[in-house]
């Protein structure tokens, strides 16, 4: 039942590869979440061709939202807020979103809110955790982004470490490339590591020096390279799985020995994962013990809301939208949106 104290938002991402649309309820009740993949079509590339996905955008985002309505047994007269993806991601895929937001929002007279597709991602952790409130940590790790953030407040960030180089979700994509698995790299990488030897090689796991909380992943993308050249050079076998598992390891590696710093210097108890690595298995089970051991409660989204989807920026436009956010019908793309601005 619809309460009308209910605030109803529809919230659309189109930042990447994906079209998305949901009906998401108070911030947290999620009555509907679309997704129409454009990967089939992106891997006959090898990745995300920008021309491509933007005009993909274009044919599926009127169908994904219609289905979103559908299935939340709504229609646009019953929407309260729109919420959408203005950045950061691919300029022309995310026009598609924000001009369609503004079209709903004009033609219903209803508040438009952009919202920060990292905000979406951290604020993917409130649907299925319904107790969950700031302060927290959060790691984010996709595709394009790897932070590690104190999340002080609703909408209020303050990044501790970010990569200073290439995303963890990207170092993954690279790698599978290099050893023949194709795109996306990250669940396929995941699978064949399960074959495999996470100890037979010893990639090396940069720490960036200083007091950041920074990630290195370049130096360690090179080294596999650098590894299946040299065992191609002097004719060794390559095994895939071993290769695999052990690039696993040593990104895994990386990424929780920031998460164990920070819940010793914060003395946080609250530890949250994002982004579409976050739907990793291993690094699930591999920051959950790190939690564990410091007695700090573990929260993660279930896989379908790590990766991109809109239910997660519908949850981010509630609480901006409780804080008095609003954006205009003048809102535009922001391919290089920083986390914190408006
Ligand atoms: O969050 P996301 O869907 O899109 C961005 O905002 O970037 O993340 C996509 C990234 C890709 O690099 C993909 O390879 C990676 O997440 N990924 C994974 C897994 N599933 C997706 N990486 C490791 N293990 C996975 N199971
Ligand atoms: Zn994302």
């Amino acid at each position: 039942m619809n309460d009308p104290k209910d605030i109803k938002i529809l919230a659309i991402e189109t930042s990447c590869d994906e079209t998305a649309a949901a009906v998401v309820v108070n911030g947290r009740d999620v009555r509907s979440n679309i997704i129409s993949s454009q990967i089939a079509l992106h891997t006959l590339y090898g990745g995300v061709v920008p021309e491509i996905a933007s005009r993909k955008h274009i044919e599926k985002i009127d169908q994904v939202i219609t289905e979103a309505l559908k299935q939340a047994e709504m229609t646009l007269d019953d929407i309260d807020v729109i919420g959408v993806t203005y950045g950061p991601g691919l300029v022309g895929a995310l026009l598609v979103g924000v001009a369609e937001a503004k079209a709903i929002s004009y033609a219903k007279h209803i508040p438009l809110i952009g919202v920060h597709h990292i905000e979406g991602h951290i604020s993917a952790n409130y649907i299925e955790n319904k107790e969950l409130e700031p302060p927290f940590l959060c790691l984010i790790v996709s595709g394009g982004h790897t932070h590690l953030v104190k999340v002080n407040g609703y909408g209020r960030y303050e990044i501790l470490g970010r990569t200073v180089d290439d995303a963890a979700g990207e170092a993954f994509d690279k790698v599978a490339r290099a050893i023949g698995l194709g795109y996306p790299g990250g669940p396929k990488i995941e699978q064949v590591s399960k074959e495999g030897n996470p100890a037979a090689i010893h990639f090396p796991r940069a720490h960036v020096t200083g007091e950041s909380y920074n990630f290195s992943f370049s130096g360690m993308k090179s080294a596999v390279l650098n590894y299946l050249n040299s065992c191609q050079m002097k004719g060794v076998e390559i095994i895939q799985a071993d290769v695999a598992a052990s690039f696993q390891q040593a990104v895994i590696d990386v990424l929780t020995g920031n998460v164990r710093r920070a819940l010793q210097e914060t003395g946080i108890k609250k530890f949250a994962i994002a982004g579409g690595v976050a739907s990793n298995g291993t690094l699930r089970k591999a920051v959950e013990e790190v939690c564990d051991s410091y007695g700090a409660e573990f929260y993660r989204p279930s896989p379908v809301f790590c990766t991109d989807n809109a239910a997660m920026i519908g949850a981010a436009a509630y609480y901006d939208y409780l804080a008095g956010a609003r954006s205009g019908l003048d809102l535009n793309a922001v391919p290089n949106l920083k986390l914190g601005e408006r």
